[in-house]
Parts: structure tokens; sequence; C-alpha cells
């Protein structure tokens, strides 16, 4: 039997390139050794999307932008968070096993805080209980569905260690391997894309290139990308590019040999450089764009696509809730 693998997307955003070599290209290819269970974790962006057109429309761009780059719904079971009303019945049995200290220690948590401390504000002001307790709901997702391994970013890789805690809690309580406990896949080889400025590329930056962009927003950012004032004629060095980083994740291995030599032969500019950017890009976004357009364009295609990710994932669920439900003595 293949090994399950399980993760989250949370649809606080358009998509951007950062996201894609990040975390779809990567989930895409662990799809393919491992039986995959991805879901867009529309209840987690309620904690700070509250506008209802812009929370929709977000759920609707992230699922087809998935879909555009290459999940395919037929291997992988692919659904919304929502539609699984299990997940929220697990959620208040976890919390009965998670100590409110284990919160207080969560990274997003204490950031937050901190960030009141010193604009020298109440230190819980704005913080709702679903920022509070998000890492509860996260392992409900994870723990529901038995997953071996749950490829994430570094950023979450605390909040599986927390449902790891939980689950080891519920086993020892009792006495048996209710829950699956487990284990966070970082992609070692993943490069942190930089953003348009030069810093990580993040929505919360706003210096990102969407990975829908048209063909003219797509050339018009990357002129926008920030070099430093070497002339035409002086040697580059390709390495300290950011403009070469970038170009390296769309370049096949001889083109990126050819750019890094004219970089150092000297005699190129930023402008040929990023033209050059744009002609890799738009070869390998071109396609993605097409799809994501395609099935935007047909709404019930893509509530069809969910709603059988959601009634392949709805018995799984059942089987781990009622298993704890029993264990619990609230099923008998
Ligand atoms: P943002 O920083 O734009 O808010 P998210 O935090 O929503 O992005 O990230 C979603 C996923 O995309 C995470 O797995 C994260 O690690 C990955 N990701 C986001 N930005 C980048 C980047 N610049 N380089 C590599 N991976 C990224
Ligand atoms: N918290 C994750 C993020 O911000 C999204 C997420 C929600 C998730 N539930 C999950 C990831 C379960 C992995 C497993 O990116």
């Amino acid at each position: 039997m293949k090994k399950i693998a399980l993760t989250g997307i949370k649809p606080t955003g358009i998509l951007h390139i950062g996201n894609y070599f990040g975390a779809i290209k990567p989930a895409l290819r662990l799809a393919e050794d491992y039986d995959a269970r991805y879901f867009i974790a529309d209840y987690h962006a309620l904690n700070t999307v509250k506008d209802p057109q812009t929370l929709a429309a977000h759920i609707r761009e992230v699922a087809a932008g998935w879909l555009a780059a290459g999940l395919n719904p037929e291997k992988v079971i692919f659904y919304r968070q929502s539609s699984i009303p299990e997940t929220f019945e697990l959620t208040t049995i976890l919390m009965a096993f998670t100590s409110k200290g284990l919160m207080n220690r969560a990274h997003a948590y204490k950031a937050a805080v901190q960030e009141n401390i010193q604009n020298q504000v109440d230190p819980d002001g704005g913080i709702n209980m679903g920022l509070f307790t998000y890492p509860v709901l996260m392992a409900a997702d994870i723990l529901l569905f038995n997953p071996d391994v749950v490829p994430v970013g570094k950023d979450q890789v605390q909040h599986v260690e927390m449902a790891q805690d939980i689950a080891q809690g519920i086993n020892f309580n009792y006495k048996g391997e209710i829950l699956k406990v487990p284990q966070a896949v970082v992609q070692a080889d993943v490069a942190v894309v930089p953003g348009l400025d030069g810093r990580k590329m993040s929505k919360s930056y706003g210096n990102t290139i969407p990975l829908f962009a048209s063909e003219k927003q797509l050339r018009k950012l990357i002129m926008r990308i920030v070099t430093n004032s070497q002339a035409v004629e002086e040697p580059k060095d390709p390495e300290t590019s950011q403009l070469y980083l970038l170009y390296k994740l769309f370049a096949d291995s001889e083109e990126q040999d050819a750019l890094a030599t004219r970089y150092r032969e000297g005699g190129m500019g930023w402008g040929e450089a990023k033209e050059e950017l744009f002609r890799v890009a738009n070869r390998e976004l071109s396609p993605l764009r097409n799809r994501f357009e395609a099935i935007m364009a047909d709404p019930a295609g893509l509530d069809a696509i969910l709603a059988q990710g959601a009634a392949q994932a709805r018995p799984l669920a059942q089987i781990t809730l009622t298993r704890l439900r029993r264990a619990a003595g609230i099923e008998t």
C-alpha cells in the first residue's frame, strides 16, 4: 500500500510564483509516489479574510490554480476543508487534549502578541480565538486522514509537531494507536523565491509575480525587478543576482549555463537579462494561464471536482472519527 501525504492550502490571496516553486510543484511531485489528500483550508483563511466576496474568490482561484498547475483530481483527493464536517467534531475532541500552554507557545500567536506589545497596545488586541486555536484545527485536518507525511513550508513545522503531541496524548490516554502520528516533510532543495524587491516573495510584502499574470503584466513586473547600477559592459556575477536566481527556476541547464557565461563576459545589460527571463517564464506559465482561465470559466465544473473530492474524503474521515468517539466513550 502506498503511503499517505496530506497538506492544506490556505486561500488567503492569489497564488504567486513563490507559492508555485515553493509549495505547489514539490507537492505535485510528492503526489506521484504517495496517496495524496490535498485540501483548501478555507476555515483557516476565515481567521484573517473577513470580506465574503474576497474569501469566495480566493477559494476558487486557489483551487483552480492547483488544478491548472497539474493536480490530477482522479489521483489526488482534492477537497475543501469546510466540506468535511468531521474536521470540526474532531477539533472539539482534540481541544480536550490540548493544553492552553501549548497554544501559548505557537510561533504565529507569539508573534502577534509581540507585535502588540511593541506597538504598546493590549497584548491580545486583534487576536481572535481562531488564530489562538489554529494549531488544533490544523491537527484535526491532519489526524483525520492518517497521513504518513505532511509536506509543509518551514514555518508550519511547529504546527505539525503540535499535531504529533496531541495525537500522542490521545493514544496514551486510550492506550492504543487511535491516531496515527504524522511526520512533517520540508522540501530541502526548495529555494526561497525572491520577489521584485529582492526580499522573499510574499503577498505580505507586495512584491509578488502572480502565477497567472497576463503576458503583458508578466513582462511589466519582470521589468520592475530591482537590479544594481552596473553598466552594460561590466561583467556581472550570476550567483549574487536575484534575476539569475529567478531565471534558474524556469530555464533548463543549458540555458542556465549560457546565460551565466554572458553575465560573466560583460556586455549584457539588465534589460536584456530581463527579456530572457520573461521568455522562459512565459514559456512555462502560458499553458498554466490558459488552463487556469478555462477552469475559472466553468464554475460548475470546478464545484463538481471539489464535491467529488469531498465525497471520497468523508468516508475516510468517518472511520477515524468513529474510532475515536468509541475510544472516548461518546459512542458505544
Ligand atoms: P505568502 O508568504 O505570500 O503569504 P504563504 O505563506 O501563503 O505565502 O505560502 C504558501 C506556501 O508557499 C508555503 O508552503 C510557503 O512555504 C510557500 N512560499 C511562499 N512564498 C515563497 C517563496 N518566496 N519561496 C518559496 N516558497 C514560498
Ligand atoms: N497552516 C497551513 C499554512 O498556513 C495550512 C494548513 C491548514 C495545513 N491545515 C493544514 C497544512 C494541514 C498542512 C496540513 O500554510
